[in-house]
This record gives C-alpha cells, structure tokens and sequence, in this order.
C-alpha cells in the first residue's frame, strides 16, 4: 500500500551540478540553481500555499497565493517564478503576506458554489484547502455580485466532467494539455472576468481535440474537471502501485481504492517510463476488469459445438492432464506445445515455458511475440549481440534529430509521443518514414522536417539509401566505427552500401520517394550530434522484417549514434509484456534470457535447477505449429491469454489448424474467438489481481501488485504448475516473488532482480546484476554486449506479395489510440464510444474511381479472403494504399493477410497484402459464416445442467 497523494512541489526541479545557499524564513537552505523559491522552501519542508502552481507544470505566477518577501526587493514577488539566487533572505509568513493571501481566496470563493459538503472534490480539493491555509472565515464581498455559479456543466466525456461553475482559471488544464500531453486542445478564452476555459471552437470535450488522456483532470485542482468515477464513487481512501496492463510504454499508476475497489487510476509521478503521464487506455480502460462477460469459472467440454460446462478447478487439471498425456502416449512426446503471453507477467510466461519444457518434454513454445518484434530480438542479437532496445525513454530528451520508421506513436504510445513532442518543441527534429501521415507528420506546434511516404514493402531500400547517403557524403563517424565495431564487417559493408544501386535517386522508382527528400533525411540524421532511431510494427512486420532491424543498427553504428544519452535503436514494444515474454524464454530455440536450447553447458544449468533432463532440440513455431495440425503430427496446444484466431494473419488457415487439434486449452479472461476451438477454458486474471512484473519496451522491469484478489481464486502461474504437477513434473512457487527468485537464479541478466529490490527502487532496467545493481539505462555504453559491433550486408529483397489487376491495392494495418489490439479489453470500455468499428482508409482517388463516399460499406478481398467493413476517405492514405486496423472480431482483418512471413523469424508481413476494394452491402462469406457458429460455440450451460450431466 502506498500514499494516497504524492508531494507537490509546486514547480519542476532543475537538474544543475550548482547549489545555491539561501535563508528562508530564518532557515538556511541549499538549493538547486534554478529551482524556485517555492520548490526550494517544500524541499526543506516549508509549504507556501500555491493554487496555480503544480509541479508538473512551468510556473505561470496567475493567483498570487504565494507571495513571499525577500529582502532587497520591492512588493510581494510570487514564489514559484522567483528562482532562488545565492545569499537571498525569503519570508514566506507575515502579516502582510497573510491579509494579501486572505484578500485573493476571498476573491475566489465568491465566485464559488459553496456546496462543499456535497462537492465529489471534498478531501481532495486545493481551494478548499488553501482557505483552510489562510484562515479565511468570511468574504467581505459577499456572495450575490456577478458570478459564474450558472455556467453550465460539460458531460460529454464518458470518464470525466467539466463543471465551471467551480473553476478559478488558474490554468492548470490548459498547461497540462499542452506542455505535458501535447496536444493543446484547451484554452482560456476572454480575459478579466469573462475569461474561461474552453475547447477549441466552443465544441464539448467530445467534439474537440481533447484525446481524453486525463491530464488536465489530474491538475486541476478543484471539482471542475472531475473523473465519473469519484463523483459517483467517492474518494479513495488508499492505494496501491502497479503498473499498466495495455502498451509497451510500461506506465506506473497509483490504483486508487476504496476496499478492494477501484475508484481511479492516477498516473505515478516516480513512474520511470511515464514520470506522472499516462493515456486514456490506463487511466480510464481498466472497467473491463469486472466486466459481466468475465470468465470466472474453469469450463470443460468434449467437443467444441457442445456447450461448455463449468467444473472446479481440480476437475479441470485434471482433465487437462490426462488429455495431453494421452496425446502423448498415442502421437509422442512433440504432439503437444503451448503459446504465452505478452499480456502476462514475467511470472507467468516464466511458469508456462517451463511447464512446456519440463511437463511436457519438449520445447514446442513460442509466443505471441512471434508475430510483431521476434525481427527485433534476431537483428538487434547479430548487430548488437542482444535482444533489446538500447535506451530509456527518458534519453528521448536529448536527442536532436528523431527517426520514426513505421510507427504511429500517438496512437500505439501515447505517453512516449507526449515525451517525443515536448523534445519537438524544445528544436529536436523528426524525420517521419511511414506510407500514411500520421499525426507527427504535422500536428500543433509539431511539424516533421522530412515524411517519406515510402510504398509499403519497401523500408529496407529506404534505410539502404538513407545510409548510402551517409557513407558516399563522407558522414560517416570513423573514430566510433573504428573503435566499436568488427572492422572487416564494416568495410564489406562499406562496399556494398556505397553501390550506386543504393542511392537514393536509384531507389526512387521503388520507394516512390522523391531522392532529394531522402538526402534531405540522411544528411540531417547522419550530421545530427545526436541521432535517435524509434520504430514499430511498420519495421518488423515484413518479409524483411529482421534485415530492416539489422539495417537500423547499420545506420545507428555507422553514425555512432550508440551508447549514450540522445541516442540508439528503440523499438517500441505492442504489447505490456512483450520484451518479458522474449526474456522468460518463450521461443522455442531459447531458455530465458535468450540462450539456445542446444547449448549443452546452458540447458545442463537447466536441467540442474530444474532437476530433470531436457530437449537439445528447438521446438516450434507458432506457423509450424499450425500446419503440422493441419498435417496431423501436432495434436493438442495449451494458449495462454492470446486471441491467435483473431489476432494471426491468414484466419482461413489458423481456423483449419485449430479445427484439425485434437485437444486446446484456452487461459484468458473472456470467451475469445480462439475459446470456439477449445476444449478446456481456464479463467485467467486481470492486471488488477496479478502479483508479478511486466517489462516494458525500454527493458524496465516493474511490479505488478495485486489490488483485489484473483475473481478466479488462482493466480495464473498456479494454474501452469498445477498443470504440470498433474502430468508428473511436480512444479510450485509460493509466490510471484518466488518465482522471480528463481529467474534470478538461472538468468544472468536478472540476477540482480528482486520484488524486494522492485519494491526498493520502482523499477530496474535489465541487465541488472553484479555488474550493474541498480540497472542498466543505456546498454552498449563501453563495448557491445557481443563484443564489436557487427555490420550485416542488408539485400533488399521484394516481398513476394505484389499487387496485379485484381488486387491493385495494398492493405496496410496499424492501431488507434482508443482500442488495443483484438480488443478484448477496450471493447469493454466506454472507449467504444471514440471506434465503435474498424474502418477502411483510403485516398480520395482510390475512392473516386470505385465510387466510395465515406460511411460506404465495402468489400475488402486478398487472394486468400475477404471481408466487409466500411469507409472512410483519408488524405492520409498514399493513393494506392488502404489502411485498416483489427481491433473488432467481425472485421475480421485478418481473414484478409497472407501467410507470407519474415525470412529470420517467421513473423507475418500483417503490412503489406495485395487486396481490391469494392462497393459492397452484404457480410463476406466468413462473417455470415462466423455469426451462424459464434454463437452456437460460446454456450455454457447453466451450473444446474452442468451437474446434472
Ligand atoms: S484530457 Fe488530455 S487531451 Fe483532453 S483536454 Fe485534458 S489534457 Fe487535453
Ligand atoms: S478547470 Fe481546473 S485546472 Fe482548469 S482552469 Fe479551471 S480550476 Fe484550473
Ligand atoms: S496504454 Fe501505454 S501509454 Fe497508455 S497508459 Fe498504458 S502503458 Fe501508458
Ligand atoms: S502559485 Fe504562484 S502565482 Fe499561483
């Protein structure tokens, strides 16, 4: 349990080497140069009563509450804009300040409703506070002179109010959309009197820009922007530090309680990847969680159009046990495998691959990170010499020059493009490669100084000339490659670059990119003193996925941009667990913390922790899987908590796999489309009971504390162990940090890991161990981890997709910011209200010539299916290029993508498949097909039935 609020220190710190000597109020105090008085006078623990000023905010100096004296200078200078200077003398209590503050809360209160007892912000309002600060017992205007106590109240938003009646215009909120979100969606209109908060064009907060990030909710600090929640609930009365359940930014939160309860999720100031910022997905999104359509009980059934039947938990093992034994027994040992998931804790991953490994005897695992960064971890292991981004997000403020290759970050990170802008507007530039205009493209005070708009499938000669550019320009950084890097690699490399084939005048034809854009780009990245590459999905998942990744590094290494601040290769993760789910050892070639399963000294440390031999061969894939299913040696499967009929390219086929299983084995919290194939439904448990870790895209490692128990009485990795005992490998943790004891033990970047150390610290970035005990920010620092770094010759290969007649499109898909992935959380939210359906992007050309108005229903078809969805006309879109997103079953997105896949790892090429769109008003095929089955294989029977069977 921690403190319900965190200190304010009224303004943000300074970090500087210099201190500065001062007196406050006979006090004699070292502070910061360049922190405030204010700050400096909280530091030391004296409060000056503030109401404009937050510390998360710049000073604005607007209510005058914290007028201090100092001496030497005239009047009554506000606090938190007077920065402490050496030798200064500050009262911060006299009788003049004390009827000066008296004075200004009058003001404020009478214009205030004075319904405090009943006000949602009762216990938790600063005016009401600060009157209490200043003795404030009458207000000699009175009440009855011109007020704002009628204005009215704004709802729109399904997770907060706007009440003015009750704001004092200390702008706070206004400050907060723009320095700290970015998005400047507020204002203050009017001046004197008249002035007021207000969207842009007088819209609700729903018309308007406002992304409902929560922010201004946060800082203000009356009742006017007000969560639904307190009002409805009242005020929290303790809370509990975890971490968010959704992206890869890995944001830390207060959850607010009132018992077990939540009453609201408060981003956490100490919150190493979001320091107090958060989104609407984790600060509002967490209802889902206690949603009615929640799976609380184990269910089995023999076949899957048989309707299911709630049991206990030990039936359920049990059952599960026998089946996969009697797989065994009659296919052999490597008929049975499992998939984890990036959605759980380190824990859990940790618990259901050793389960798989050592229960089931072979090293058929493999995880959903199979199908967004697996290129990530292979190119950055050969170039680097190991699986992970090199920075924290924090160093995003120090770069100067910012390439974004095939992300969207507003939508799919929020928190780090708010880092991201803030960098923006202090000069930083961003060089933007992605087919769509997304948002950082051009958005307020943010403006891209190159987009290339490169044709999807075609990053790799893009990076090439990018580095072609560098190499042939003479902008390369000799002394770093020299030092750092393999040298017969780099000349090779060297050579091949430098091929005029690479140039960019020569790739233009492929990429469709103007070339002086593209020297524009190189030349502002290469001569950058920092430099900073940040990609997504738009980067891996492609044919040549793993060589764009290793073609990154190539650029980075022979930019030096590796190994400091400012700096590196950051890819930013999909899912909350996805860097863990890869550490724990979920590829079915590696223990946790990457290391090959054919390693003989390796799995010989294994097999001594574990006390069992174990298989020298790697397993397989999550593809390998399906088609040995549909060939028929691979027979039963073990899912944890990931959707793969939704969420897997090439639906046709997944649904023939799963159909050709003999036995599946479904953990997730709610009946999802993969549950219409199994046979055995395990209840899995929200981020709101999970005793555990996540680790985020930047290698931080937080904790995951339980605020309420497990609905379904287990905790995930219980369940893996159960399971495993019953198959005859006894397996067992007493708790979540037994577990993480013993990833320390066998995982030599983890070694240093400890709930104990979490609890100490907040977070720690892996590797953490002897060597570095606290974490490790910035990896490759001195040397790299295999040594040298390692240039690779990146070919650029064409994907084999290719678009003809009948399919003259490219669909490219990608996320929005209100929902997250399959969905299955988000859609049981009000964030419904912002993407009620997926829609299909396309160019105003594209439609013209098929005749598409926006809101058309259309028919979406690829050589290997199709589907319905509806329009929406994009000046974003590249003509000749549609967009999607898949966060909705019925689309069916998916049933659309091919099978084509990353040469290294096998991760789908989700962004590039050849499709024809038409006009379009009845369901394809697969979805009338889906309704009339979905239905039939979600039926659970009533408790009583299923006893009575
Ligand atoms: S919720 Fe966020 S985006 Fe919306 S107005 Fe507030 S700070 Fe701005
Ligand atoms: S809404 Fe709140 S934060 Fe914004 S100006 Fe009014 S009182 Fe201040
Ligand atoms: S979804 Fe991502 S950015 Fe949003 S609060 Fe959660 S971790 Fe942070
Ligand atoms: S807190 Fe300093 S002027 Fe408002």
């Amino acid at each position: 349990m921690s403190r319900l609020r965190e200190a304010d220190f009224g303004t943000p710190a300074r970090p500087s080497e210099r201190q500065v000597a001062l007196t406050i109020d006979g006090r004699r105090i070292l502070a910061t140069e360049g922190t405030s008085v204010m700050r400096a006078a909280a530091e030391a623990g004296l409060a000056i009563p503030k109401l404009c000023a937050t510390d998360s905010l710049e000073p604005f100096g607007s209510c005058r509450l914290c007028l201090v004296e100092i001496d030497g200078r005239r009047g009554t200078p506000a606090s938190c804009t007077t920065p402490v200077v050496d030798g200064m003398t500050v009262r911060t209590q006299s009788d003049r300040l004390a009827r000066l503050r008296k004075g200004v809360m009058e003001l404020y209160i009478s214009d205030h409703p004075l319904d405090c007892l009943t006000c949602p912000a009762n216990g938790d309002c600063e005016l009401q506070d600060m009157a209490g600060v200043v003795g404030l017992r009458e207000v000699r205007y009175g009440f009855g002179g011109a007020n704002h106590l009628d204005a009215e109240k704004d709802q729109s938003n399904p997770y907060f109010t706007f009440d003015p009646s009750k704001c004092i215009v200390c702008s706070r909120c206004v400050r907060a959309c723009a320095e700290t979100q970015g998005t400047f969606a507020l204002t203050i209109d009017g001046r004197g009197f008249a002035s007021k908060v207000a969207t842009g064009a007088g819209a609700t907060f729903m018309e308007s820009e406002c992304v409902s990030c929560g922010a201004c909710v946060q800082a203000c600090p009356t009742a006017t922007l007000m969560e639904k929640s307190v009002i409805s609930l009242g005020q929290p009365e303790h809370s509990v530090v975890t971490t968010c359940a959704y992206c890869g930014v890995g944001c830390s939160f207060k959850a607010e309680m009132q018992g077990d309860r939540v009453v609201r999720m408060v981003p956490l100031k100490d919150g190493g990847a979001n320091e107090g910022h958060s989104c609407v997905k984790g600060r509002f999104a967490w209802g889902y969680a206690t949603h009615k359509e929640r799976m609380t009980k184990p269910m089995i059934r023999d076949h899957i159009t048989d309707p299911w039947r709630e049991v206990g938990w030990d039936e359920a093992i049990a059952y599960s046990a026998r089946m996969f034994l009697d797989i065994q027994k009659r296919y052999g040992r490597g008929a049975i495998g499992g998939i984890t998931s990036s959605r759980c804790t380190n824990e859990e991953v940790y618990a259901v691959q050793k389960m798989i490994r050592a229960a089931f005897g072979n090293n058929n695992v493999d995880t959903c990170a199979r199908v967004c960064h697996s290129p990530t971890g292979y190119g950055l292991k050969q170039t680097f010499g190991t699986s992970a981004g090199t920075q924290d997000f924090r160093s995003v403020a120090k770069a100067d020059v910012i390439l974004l290759i095939g992300a969207n970050p507003t939508d799919g990170h929020p928190v780090f493009a708010s880092r991201l802008k803030k960098r923006l507007r202090q000069g930083a530039k961003l060089l933007v490669v992605d087919p769509r205009r997304i948002d950082l493209v051009k958005s307020p005070h943010v403006s891209a100084a190159a987009h290339l708009p490169l044709r999807p499938g075609t990053n790799v000669a893009m990076i090439n000339a990018l580095a072609h550019v560098a190499v042939t320009e003479g902008l390369i950084d000799r002394a770093f490659v020299t030092q750092r890097c393999e040298p017969a690699d780099f000349a090779r490399w060297e050579r091949f670059i430098a091929e005029p084939r690479h140039s960019p005048e020569a790739i233009e034809a492929i990429t469709g990119v103007p070339a002086a854009d593209v020297r524009l780009a190189a030349r502002l990245f290469a001569e950058a003193p920092n430099g900073a590459i940040y990609y997504g999905l738009g980067v891996t998942e492609h044919s040549q996925g793993s060589t764009m990744v290793m073609a990154m590094a190539n650029l980075a290494m022979a930019t030096g941009n590796i190994g400091r601040e400012g700096v590196g290769i950051n890819p930013l993760r999909g899912q909350n667990n996805v860097q863990g789910s890869c550490d724990m050892g979920s590829f079915p070639h590696e223990f946790p913390g990457y290391r090959h399963v054919s390693d003989d000294a390796v799995r010989q440390s294994f097999e001594s922790a574990w006390g069992l031999g174990l298989d020298a061969e790697p397993g397989l894939r999550i593809p390998n899987m399906f088609d040995a299913a549909i060939e028929g040696s691979f027979k039963g499967l073990f899912i944890q908590g990931e959707d793969i009929a939704q969420s897997d390219p090439n639906t046709h086929h997944v649904s023939a796999a799963l159909e050709a299983l003999e036995f599946i084995v479904v953990q997730d919290l709610f009946l999802n489309e993969t549950a219409s194939f199994a046979h055995v439904f395990l209840p899995g448990t929200s981020f709101l009971e999970k005793d555990g870790t996540f680790t985020n895209a930047e290698r931080r490692i937080n904790r995951v504390r339980p605020v309420m128990a497990a609905i379904s009485g287990k905790q995930e990795w219980q369940v893996a162990a159960d399971l495993a005992t019953a198959m005859g490998y006894p397996m067992g943790w007493e708790s979540g940090a037994a577990i993480m004891d013993e990833i320390a033990r066998v995982t030599p970047t983890f070694q240093g890991v400890s709930f104990a150390k979490l609890d100490r610290l907040g977070s720690v970035q892996w590797p953490c161990n002897e060597a570095a005990p606290d974490g490790t920010p910035i990896m490759h620092r001195d040397g790299f981890v295999r040594g040298k770094g390692r240039f690779m010759i990146t070919e650029f290969v064409p994907t084999e997709e290719r678009t003809s007649r009948f399919f003259p499109l490219i669909l490219t898909t990608g996320r929005i910011l209100s929902q997250y992935n399959v969905g299955a959380q988000t859609r049981r939210t009000d964030n419904v209200q912002w993407h009620p359906e997926d829609l299909l992007e396309i160019h105003p050309h594209d439609a013209e010539e098929r005749g598409i108005e926006t809101g058309d229903s259309v028919a979406l078809a690829s050589r290997v299916g199709a589907t319905t969805l509806r329009a929406l006309i994009s000046e974003r879109m590249p003509q000749g290029v549609v967009y999607t997103t898949f966060h909705h079953p019925m689309t069916g997105a998916n049933v659309v993508t091919t099978e084509y896949s990353d040469w290294a790892t096998n991760c789908p090429e989700y962004k590039v498949t050849a499709v024809q769109v038409t006009r379009s008003n009845h369901p394809s095929d697969w979805q009338r097909q889906r309704q009339a089955t979905d239905n039939a294989r979600r039926r659970v029977l009533p408790a009583d039935d299923a006893a009575a069977q």
